[in-house]
């Protein structure tokens, strides 16, 4: 059977094919966004599931919408307005999913940070949008070219990450925030936040949601995979009524309902008295991890510079000009994986103007790291003998 013309161009996932490379013994890999699985908080969960698996009636089929109890709770946490509801999503990967399905026709034109979340470039990609990359700054979009991409062509949303982006970490600053709702707003333009690391802020004082300033105007992504577990698979999407309806009818036709014991164990974690304190220990750990990885870098790489962070999972290292795609080649036949930047950017847009690499910090141990970095100088200093 021949595959939909949609699915032809598509190419498979750069990182799930480094990551299976990264399993090679003696691996180290910097390259997943892999949580550290001794964050999983196993004490929590393990008498919650002995408790639900009296409960058979948690195993039957479930509404589309999401389990009730977690839907009430998501209202209480999420919903800016009344008129605001949620659909729970079987991780919120299925949300950028549902959402390209429902309101993307091939050619409709988006803006998209560049560099991206590669998970979203797929999805709008295979959805054959017309993607508007528009550069980043240390504080967030740079406005102008965001406005002029707004006024000239209408897009019919802005997909954006302004908590600890994927890849590079940045964190958008207040002001940023203020105009980019303002802009979705004059332009009508809908706002798509997708925020699964904005749990992860070990620095810095915590600043609104983008969502929050134009609550009318936008639809949040949140996800559980970073701070309780990415197998669970449980995500939510929020916003305005009109626009979270026609998911729900698709997401019928997708996989009927996510998980709901999934959904419950998830509750009863969040609801848990010791969570507050199990999520301080994450964030704890990982700006620990996070200190021990650049500092190496600083002391082994010093020709590289890390854009410094307050939060999330990834350093973005730019590094003198190089071919980064065979930088990272020759990193792996050295035993260490990261993800060269490069692939964060659409397949149609010319060369991204820096040279850099993405690094996760939260997988590996704190001795790994500094392995990983030796093993990336010594690279580097083949490279320039
Ligand atoms: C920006 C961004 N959005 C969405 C996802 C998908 O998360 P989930 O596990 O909830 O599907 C990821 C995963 O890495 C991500 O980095």
């Amino acid at each position: 059977m021949k595959i939909a013309r949609s699915l032809q161009s598509l190419k498979p996932s750069y990182i799930r094919e480094i990551l299976a490379a990264a399993k090679a013994p003696h691996m180290i890999s910097l390259a997943g966004g892999l949580p550290a699985e001794d964050t999983f908080p196993m004490h929590i969960l393990a008498p919650i599931m002995t408790q639900l698996a009296r409960l058979p009636s948690l195993f039957q089929y479930g509404p589309t919408q999401g389990y009730g109890p977690l839907l009430a709770y998501c209202d209480q946490h999420f919903a800016y307005q009344p008129t605001h509801t949620s659909l729970i999503t079987t991780g919120s990967q299925q949300g950028l999913d549902l959402i390209a399905r429902a309101y993307l026709d091939a050619g409709d034109a988006i803006v998209m940070e560049a560099p991206s979340y590669l998970g979203a470039l797929q999805v709008f990609e295979l959805a054959q949008a017309r993607i508007l990359p528009v550069a980043q700054t240390s504080t967030g979009p740079d406005l102008t070219q965001l406005e002029a991409y707004f006024a000239k062509h209408s897009p019919k949303l802005f997909y954006a990450v302004p908590d600890f982006h994927n890849p590079t970490g940045v964190c958008w600053s207040h002001a940023t925030r203020e105009h980019v709702a303002t802009l979705c707003q004059r332009y009508g333009v809908v706002l798509l936040e997708d925020a699964p690391y904005r749990e992860l802020r070990f620095s810095g004082e915590s600043l609104p949601m983008v969502s929050e300033l134009c609550p009318e105007q936008a639809v949040v992504l949140r996800s559980f995979s970073k701070y309780v577990s990415p197998g669970m698979r449980v995500g939510v999407i929020t916003g305005p009524e009109r626009f979270i309806c026609p998911l729900i009818t698709l997401k019928q036709a997708a996989d009927l309902h996510s998980s709901v014991p999934m959904q419950a164990l998830l509750l009863e974690t969040l609801m848990y008295s010791d969570f507050p304190q199990h999520l301080q220990a994450i964030r704890t750990l990982y700006q620990v991890r996070y200190q021990v990885l650049t500092g190496a870098l600083a002391e082994q790489l010093p020709q590289c510079a890390a854009t410094p962070i307050d939060g999330g999972m990834f350093v973005w290292l730019t590094l003198p000009r190089c071919d980064v795609e065979q930088l990272a080649a020759h990193l792996l036949q050295q035993g260490v994986a990261v993800v060269p930047g490069s692939v964060f950017y659409p397949a149609d847009v010319d060369a991204p103007p820096c040279c850099a690499v993405r690094l996760n910090f939260t997988h590996a141990e704190p001795d790994t790291l500094v392995e990983g970095v030796s093993r990336m100088a010594d690279v580097f200093a083949h490279i320039q003998e």
